[in-house]
């Protein structure tokens, strides 16, 4: 037998920055959900972070066209000069950002252009403020690069936003960049205009620090609350700010694989020699889509936005009517993070007590069938996030299911 500290040659070795990262506790759970739906049970499963509705159609069609166009070749390295022609007019549009199409990103995936920025920019040790509860990927993607991740709790009393104050005790001469995100995954708490002021004041007196403003669930914001970027809150940022948008939620294309971002000319080109050893160009097809999705009749965003509201309010007021567990009413994206801490002490009917919000995730599996993601898991206790992204009949059992398994503790 190999003596422990010498493993034979042509055993797996991780490299040290991908062994020290375990599975996501999401993709755990929801694979321990998916096992038992497998095997019979009658799971609900809210963990996943997409929208439930199909690619509208006559994006379907413009990916149809490309293929049979023949647009089945690799294209410009990052993007099509047509999409980053609509990415441009798109942050115009919207967001009343003018960008160049050097200033233009295209990626496979959001996720690809948080990697290719952060892989372009961060050296050993460079430190990334992460306001929590924070999307996993970002606290991943740093250590992965041998950054240092720097948590800033956001506190449930104000509204999960970040407090100036903090903010400004976390920065030190080694902070690259602050991570952005409204609405955000997931605690769906957005910025307004005048409640993002504060903070970038604050970012305004730091000239070392970039800003990913990750604008993900742009188009999944309520109750006529306006949307606002970063960068167009305070022009003085946009030299240093890489606004960071996709496809994935707006038009529920997921599957299809599109972000992009509008940033600096040095940072973009920067992030294009990540790309050209990675993935090398998105899907010409998908990009197809994109185009026609950023293009073409954009109805769909309001009535899938009132969709999601709807479900929200239903899920929100659900909540808080279980005695114990206690809901914010989020701004946007399509979770909502509740607080636990009333069940927390408390046994189950097993006699097990629950000692934290995974613990009581756990229970709910087991106990009634539900899969929602413990708070923890995005770096704030005790809590939980449900995904609402799916029918309102499935929310109510969720709810009802949710309602008994507490009722049972003691
Ligand atoms: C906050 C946030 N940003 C970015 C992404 C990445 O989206 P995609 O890679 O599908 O474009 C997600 C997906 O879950 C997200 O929740």
């Amino acid at each position: 037998m190999a003596h422990p500290t010498s493993p034979s040659p042509s055993e797996f070795r991780p490299s040290v920055r991908v062994g020290a990262l375990g599975v996501s506790e999401i993709l755990q759970i929801g694979a321990r959900a998916a096992e038992m739906k497998r095997q019979g049970g009658n799971i609900i499963i809210l963990g996943a972070g997409e929208p439930d509705f199909d690619t509208p159609e006559p994006i379907k069609a413009a990916a149809a066209q490309a293929m049979r166009r023949g647009d089945t070749k690799y294209t410009a390295l990052d993007g099509t000069p047509a999409l980053k022609a609509a990415i441009a007019a798109k942050f115009q549009r919207d967001n009343g950002l003018t960008y160049e199409t050097n200033e233009i990103t295209v990626s496979t995936g959001a996720k690809q252009v948080l990697f290719n920025a952060l892989m372009a920019t961060l050296d050993p040790g460079d430190e990334v403020i992460i306001p929590t509860p924070y999307w996993v990927s970002y606290l991943d993607i740093v250590q992965i690069l041998g950054g240092v991740p720097v948590l800033v709790p956001c506190r449930e009393e104000n509204g999960f936003r970040l407090d100036p104050q903090d903010l400004e005790k976390a920065i030190t001469a080694k902070t690259r960049w602050i991570i952005l995100n409204s609405p955000s995954n997931p605690s769906g708490a957005a910025y307004s205009a005048e409640q993002y002021r504060p903070v970038l004041d604050v970012l305004l007196r730091h000239p070392q620090v970039w800003i990913m403003a990750d604008d993900m669930y742009e188009h999944i914001l309520y109750d006529g609350m306006t949307f606002a970027s970063p960068a167009q809150v305070e022009p003085a940022l946009k030299s240093r700010t890489l606004t960071v948008n996709g496809v994935s939620k707006a038009y529920a294309m997921t599957g299809w694989r599109i972000g992009y971002a509008g940033g600096p000319a040095a940072l973009i080109k920067a992030m294009a020699v990540v790309q050209s050893q990675t993935t090398s160009c998105p899907s010409s097809i998908s990009q197809a889509a994109a185009l026609e999705a950023l293009t073409g009749d954009q109805s769909v965003l309001a009535e899938r936005c009132r969709s999601f509201q709807e479900r929200r309010d239903m899920v929100v007021s659900g909540l808080n009517a279980i005695p114990g567990l206690t809901c914010q009413t989020p701004e946007g994206a399509f979770y909502t993070f509740a607080n636990c801490a009333g069940v927390i002490g408390k046994t189950t009917p097993d006699g097990a007590v629950i000692t934290d919000d995974r613990e009581f995730c756990n229970y709910l599996l087991a106990a009634v069938g539900v899969a929602v993601v413990p708070g923890s898991a995005f770096g704030l206790a005790p809590y939980f996030r449900i995904s609402y992204a799916t029918s309102m009949a499935e929310l109510r059992d969720a709810l009802a299911r949710i309602s008994r398994a507490v009722a049972a503790l003691s």
